[in-house]
């Protein structure tokens, strides 16, 4: 029996309070001119004191379920993409589990830090494929506004805090042959594709940690050097998941990128000859919200009738480690 997965339902959630550049210039030598400019950003979320990536999560889960129309007591795994979670142990993924009132299944988290969410639906679909889960929540959360220096103007000005979560649901494949064109006609999750690289660690990080410092740290990044690995890492792994499913760039319908800077986005669908009219663009009001901002631009663009049923949709999202992925859905 072949089995597929397909998202059933989106759901997001952003803190109430709104920080704009302006707010920010009073706080570090910055302006609001320099960072649209150099990010397209204009203003982030930041999660209230005592609002936990948990509480974040738990929000945008519960919207995820309501849209797929699925009582919480189906889910059999969670799944959460993090970098920020609430303590070192146990997963943030349980604590969403416990606020759902769940006590079955599994839950754990996923550290691939701007790439989780695309780490964590590749894992997701990996285990409904493989008929060890039926019903799973995938979220990416994250309250990237704790590991910040707030002295540091080069990282404070370009991060948000921010939850985004799918429902992935699997079932037997209906035989789906090529389509009119010799492609792959079959809905949900075509394939994912996950990357790392260790060895550009220190060009972005964060600078403490349980086994070294024993301490949280904070972001470190070289911008420009991530900013070039970033363009040639995308392009090349959406060219991979294109090519893996026989399709070409003009296929796509919607781009859902990881949100980090607007250049890059312009720069890699630039590469692959696609308009920019085909991507989907959150970072003027989200900033980079890391994990969560593949799930927090999807659910925008499926609430407000973007994304179509049929449509190819590609997702594509790299950060620290290096790590990078890609995946294709047939909606
Ligand atoms: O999500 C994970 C992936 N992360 C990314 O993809 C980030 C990738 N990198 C970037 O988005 C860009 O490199 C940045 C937006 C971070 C920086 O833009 P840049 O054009 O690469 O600028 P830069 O770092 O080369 O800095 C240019 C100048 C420097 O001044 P000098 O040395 O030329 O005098 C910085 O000190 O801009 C200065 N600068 C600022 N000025 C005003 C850096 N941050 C700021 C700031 N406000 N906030």
């Amino acid at each position: 029996m072949t089995m597929t997965s397909q998202i059933v339902g989106c759901g997001a959630y952003l803190p109430e309070r709104v920080v704009d550049n302006d707010e920010l210039s009073k706080r570090v030598d910055t302006t609001n001119e320099w960072i649209f400019s150099r990010t397209g950003i204009r203003e982030r979320r930041i999660a209230a004191d005592g609002e936990l990536t948990s509480d974040l999560a738990f929000e945008a889960s519960k919207k995820a379920l309501e849209s797929a129309g699925i009582g919480a007591d189906e889910v059999d795994l969670i799944v959460l993409g993090t970098t920020t979670p609430d303590k070192t142990f146990p997963a943030t993924a349980t604590a969403v589990q416990r606020m759902l009132g769940l006590k079955n299944g599994a839950a754990f988290d996923v550290q691939a830090v701007c790439s989780g969410f695309i780490y964590s639906l590749a894992v997701a679909d990996n285990f409904v494929k493989a008929g060890q889960a039926r019903t799973a929540l995938v979220i990416g959360a994250e309250t990237f506004s704790r590991i910040l220096d707030w002295e540091d103007r080069a990282t404070c000005v370009l991060f948000g805090d921010g939850a985004g979560a799918v429902v992935l649901r699997g079932s037997e494949a209906e035989a789906a042959g090529p389509d009119g064109h010799g492609r792959n006609s079959a809905r949900g999750i075509l394939s994912t594709h996950l990357h790392s690289d260790g060895r550009y660690s220190d060009l972005l990080y964060v600078d403490g940690g349980p086994s070294s410092t024993r301490t949280v740290g904070h972001v470190r990044m070289r911008g420009r050097e991530v900013f070039r690995h970033a363009v040639s890492n995308l392009s090349a792994v959406i060219e991979e998941a294109l090519d893996a499913n026989g399709m070409q760039s003009s296929d796509i319908d919607w781009v859902v990128p990881h949100q980090a800077n607007k250049r890059i986005l312009d720069a890699t669908v630039r590469k692959l000859g696609l308009p920019p009219e085909r991507v989907v663009t959150t970072l003027e009001r989200h900033a980079n919200t890391s994990a969560a901002s593949v799930p927090l631009a999807l659910d925008e663009a499926v609430r407000d009738g973007r994304v179509q049923p049929g449509n190819l949709v590609l997702l594509e999202a790299m950060g620290g480690g290096f790590t990078w992925g890609a995946c294709l859905i047939r909606w």
